[in-house]
């Protein structure tokens, strides 16, 4: 009997000992107001997307679901407007795994908003399949899509400064890496058939090329009162693994009830990057649990954050001018 009690006491405070070493966040702590400011947030009509959508449309801010579907997006509108009683919260279409609907969403946003304070590059995704392009999905949509898209919007945030661009990267570019030769003669980070090893692999690789997007955008910013993070958002229960093999889900899913965090607890350290104060001096940095964190050596080496930056601008075909 006391042997049993002694078991659940130790599994107890072990549970206890590893949800607060591992898993727990920082909560975002700024008062900042977003009234009169305006916002896109990508992938926003669920996970830590909607919840990050949800916190600022609770600050006051005008908020632009940027999403691929309309009817999941114009949901999550819904629900946040009746969550943060703010109004100013619509959608507008964005699917990342094509190329020109990343200009249609720029020129219709260019064309019907007036200002553009933060931009939220959320959206991620691990799947096997190519998008529209012919790129591996996580490339193509966690990476190159961003790319574009910030790339197009970077006068209206200059306009607007001082202004922001946070991009939700992950722990997960530790593991990452660039072959750049595989890149050039497969479109994808990965080589072989897809499977759990691989798909995985890919995310981390793209989640990497985040970090480096991030430090080279911040040299090329400098001076423009335009600043950008990247960050970890922590280790939280949301859709992401929707794509993966049935055995991970089901290995997974008593886990993530123990352990992972919520998407709200997942939302904080982006909003921090959008928020506190301050953080200028520190643009082109990684954020996780709302503080700077420390990189791979891979996503300090400014020489690859160059080198992706130009690939990624012949990839993306940013300096052509727009199809009509
Ligand atoms: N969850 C974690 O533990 C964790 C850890 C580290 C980093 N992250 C990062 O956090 C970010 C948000 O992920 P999440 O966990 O909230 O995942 P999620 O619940 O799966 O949400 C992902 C969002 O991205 C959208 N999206 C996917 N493909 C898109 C496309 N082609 N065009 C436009 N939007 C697209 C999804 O839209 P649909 O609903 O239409 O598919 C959805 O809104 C990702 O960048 C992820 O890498 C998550
Ligand atoms: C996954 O695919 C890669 C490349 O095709 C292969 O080398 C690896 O053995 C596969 N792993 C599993 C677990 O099937
Ligand atoms: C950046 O902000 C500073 C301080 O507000 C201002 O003096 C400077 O002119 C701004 N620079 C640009 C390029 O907007
Ligand atoms: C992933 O799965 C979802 C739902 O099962 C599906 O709608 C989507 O097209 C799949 N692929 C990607 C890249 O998200």
């Amino acid at each position: 009997m006391s042997l049993l009690l002694f078991s659940i006491a130790a599994a107890l405070l072990l549970y206890v000992f590893i949800y607060y070493t591992l898993f727990r966040g920082a909560k975002c702590t700024s008062q900042t107001q977003l009234r009169g400011k305006t916002a896109i947030v990508t992938g926003a009509n669920t996970g830590i997307g909607k919840a990050t959508a949800l916190g600022l449309a609770k600050r006051g801010a005008r908020v632009i679901l940027a999403c691929r579907s309309k009817e999941r997006a114009e949901a999550a509108v819904l629900d946040i407007r009746r969550e943060s009683g703010n109004n100013q919260v619509l959608f507008m279409p964005l699917d990342l795994s094509r190329l020109q609907s990343v200009r249609d969403f720029v020129e219709t946003f260019l064309k019907t908003e007036p200002r553009l304070d933060f931009l939220i590059n959320n959206a991620g995704v691990v799947s096997p399949g190519r998008t529209h392009e012919g790129f591996g999905m996580e490339f193509g949509v966690n990476h190159l899509g961003h790319f574009l898209l910030t790339l197009l919007l970077l006068d209206r945030l200059k306009q607007c400064a001082p202004s922001r661009i946070v991009t939700v990267a992950s722990r997960a570019h530790l593991m990452g890496d660039i072959d750049f030769a595989l890149l050039d003669s497969t479109k994808d980070l990965v080589r072989g058939e897809r499977n759990l090893t691989t798909d995985l692999k890919a995310y981390s690789h793209s989640k990497l090329c985040n970090v480096l997007f991030t430090r080279e955008l911040a040299n090329q910013l400098e001076g423009s009162n335009v600043s950008c993070f990247s960050l970890h958002p922590g280790v939280i229960k949301t859709e992401i693994g929707r794509n993966l093999s049935r055995w991970f889900e089901i290995l997974i899913t008593p886990i993530a009830a123990l352990f992972f965090l919520d998407a709200e607890g997942g939302a904080q350290t982006t909003l921090h990057c959008v928020l506190q104060e301050g953080l200028e001096p520190l643009s082109g940095r990684y954020f996780s649990d709302c503080a700077v964190a420390q990189v791979s050596a891979k996503a300090r080496d400014d020489a690859l954050a160059k080198k992706l930056w130009e690939v990624s601008e012949r990839l993306s075909g940013v300096t052509a001018p727009p199809t009509e």
